[in-house]
């Protein structure tokens, strides 16, 4: 049963660091005149209304996103404050992009766009928001999807994985299927979200094991990890992880600049 709505979360902390971390991966990945092939796993609604009644209801983005812009975080000619500029020019003030949204505005014509997500609405509502990109819509199970879809054609590209980590489960199967798509497909830029959990959380070991047990496989691979307050008292969800397989060139100095915003909270 899927009963995550990333609305409720749009633009928090976690979004902060996953889509500035992302907006910067693709600059450096466009400035190379190559096509790219990008593709998500779990896309969510590519679109948000941080003045919407979710947003409201958790104060997310007021922590998130707007307090980040409150502090300058982001130069105005970084990725992610263009990618904001944009869609709020497109979309209105109130606007938040998802990961599909922020990706389509620094993609280039030439690029490829794939994107699963297998929730019935936010399927509709991810192809509205996408309509002028455009792009390839699989309403399908993304964890099954990411092994048809690798390797791409181009070759060349990038494959998110940002599951809502409902299922216990999914601590084991994702990192066994990202060594499997690393075996297909060597030369893919492979992104993986995960959210670090308080230790009173029953899967904060299953989590940490999870990282460990990447890192110990793919020693190569970027780790960034960021901490942070919990949205509300006893809530879980502490900080922000990503593991980058084959990132490019200079990314790693971009994610310690990120991470030097966040020990600043
Ligand atoms: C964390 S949200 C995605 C957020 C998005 N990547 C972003 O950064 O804007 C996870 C999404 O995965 C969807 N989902 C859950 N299980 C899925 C599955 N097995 N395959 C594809 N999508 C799934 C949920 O409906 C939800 O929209």
């Amino acid at each position: 049963m899927l009963s995550y709505q990333h609305a409720y979360h749009a633009g928090n902390l976690a979004d902060v660091h996953k889509h500035a971390l992302m907006a910067a991966l693709l600059d450096y990945m466009t400035r190379k005149d190559k096509p790219l092939s990008y593709m998500e796993t779990h896309a969510g609604r590519g679109l948000y209304a941080l003045d919407g009644a979710e947003a409201a209801k958790t104060g997310e983005a007021a922590a998130g996103i707007a307090r980040a812009e409150a502090g300058r975080w982001f130069a105005p000619d970084h990725p992610y404050s263009r990618a904001l500029a944009a869609v709020r020019k497109a979309h209105g003030p109130a606007a938040y992009p998802g990961s599909p949204l922020l990706a389509a505005t620094l993609l280039r014509p030439v690029d490829s766009l794939q994107l699963c997500e297998l929730h019935p609405q936010e399927f509709a509502a991810l192809k509205a928001a996408m309509a002028a990109h455009g792009g390839i819509f699989h309403q399908k199970d993304g964890l099954q999807m990411a092994l048809a879809m690798c390797p791409p054609t181009p070759r060349r590209g990038v494959l998110l994985i940002d599951p809502s980590w409902e299922v216990k489960s999914d601590y084991e199967t994702v990192p066994k299927l990202v060594g499997q798509l690393a075996r297909k497909w060597n030369v893919g830029v492979i992104a993986l979200w995960y959210p670090i959990l308080a230790p009173h959380v029953a899967v904060a070991p299953a989590q940490r094991a999870m990282v460990r047990a990447l890192m110990a496989d793919h020693p190569e691979a970027l780790l960034s990890e960021v901490q942070f307050p919990p949205a509300r008292e006893g809530h879980g969800m502490v900080g922000s992880g990503m593991v980058l397989l084959n990132p490019p060139w200079g990314l790693d100095e971009e994610a310690a600049q990120i991470g030097r915003r966040f020990a600043k909270l």
